[in-house]
């Protein structure tokens, strides 16, 4: 547990980067808040993103797999893109009203469903031309059990996509302990494309942020909760949210912001190991 100040800084302003216990308010209101504003629910850049969905080049109504789809954007820019139709599945009720809000209005003719459940539960009875899980890899134990996931639901010659932390140097024990991550929870970035070949899959291009786009994604969370703390200050959950925004903005600026990096890998099925084929 560490609650401390940065000694080579002259501010003032103590920020605790001590791990908030146990949750007492409901975590997806919490990532609802802090999200608001946010496009996508992850550290990358909107401009890489269709940089990388031109990349993908779908055959027009390809379908496609979210994983853990958050607030939709990916798959409604697929839809816009290339038409395709496919599954969203996420655990957050907000995020899939906000997800089935997008897509019904930006495009009402895709065939895309958006599940709320779990995403290890979710069993498809098909396989599809592109499956993706992006920022999300707890979903099935980690970076290796996602790949295998993804394949397992990709047609042969089809595309599997995820994003994934991975370790710029070695991480602090004090940030270890202030996230309360074991040192192996996350690769390093060669290792993460490494253990797609280990799988079966053929690397095909990887796209990483740099610090603007982790600072963006970080920063406009601090800025939307601190516009709701003015809104609602009523809100009994409001010393929790306040305080779990403070302790991420710690743990990123002292630690985080060196020592984490973040990309999307892509890879290709190239055939054999489907469970419906
Ligand atoms: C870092 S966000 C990424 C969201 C989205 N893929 C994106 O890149 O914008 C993680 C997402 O995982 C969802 N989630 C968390 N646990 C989950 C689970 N067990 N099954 C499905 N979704 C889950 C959260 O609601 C959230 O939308």
């Amino acid at each position: 547990m560490v609650n401390n100040k940065d000694n080579n800084s002259s501010n003032t302003q103590q920020e605790t980067t001590e791990s908030p216990s146990e949750w007492k308010m409901d975590r997806w209101k919490y990532y609802d808040v802090t999200h608001k504003r946010h496009m996508v629910c992850n550290p990358m850049s909107v401009a890489k993103l269709d940089d990388l969905i031109e990349l993908l080049a779908l055959n027009p109504g390809a379908t496609v797999l979210d994983i853990a789809c958050g607030l939709g954007e990916m798959l409604t820019r697929l839809a816009e893109r290339y038409g395709v139709s496919g599954v969203g599945v996420d655990l957050s009720p907000y995020f899939v009203a906000d997800a089935r809000h997008k897509l019904k209005e930006r495009v009402p003719e895709a065939g895309i469903e958006i599940l709320n459940m779990g995403g290890a539960d979710y069993r498809p009875d098909r396989s599809f031309d592109l499956a993706m899980c992006i920022g999300a890899s707890w979903v099935y134990q980690g970076h290796r059990g996602t790949l295998r996931a993804l394949k397992s639901m990709t047609n042969p010659g089809g595309l599997v996509l995820v994003g994934e932390p991975f370790w710029l140097k070695e991480p602090e024990e004090a940030y270890l302990l202030a996230e309360n991550h074991p040192r192996d929870i996350f690769g390093t970035h060669y290792g993460n494309v490494l253990v797609g070949e280990e799988e079966g899959l053929v690397p095909l291009y990887t796209v990483v942020s740099n610090q603007d786009d982790w600072n963006g994604y970080e920063a406009l969370q601090w800025h939307t909760a601190e516009k709701y703390a003015r809104e609602k200050p009523d809100d009994p959950d409001l010393p929790e949210i306040m305080l779990r925004v403070a302790h991420s903005r710690a743990s990123y600026l002292r630690w985080g912001r060196d020592t984490l990096g973040w990309a999307l890998y892509l890879f290709r099925n190239e055939g054999g190991h489907n469970g419906f084929s």
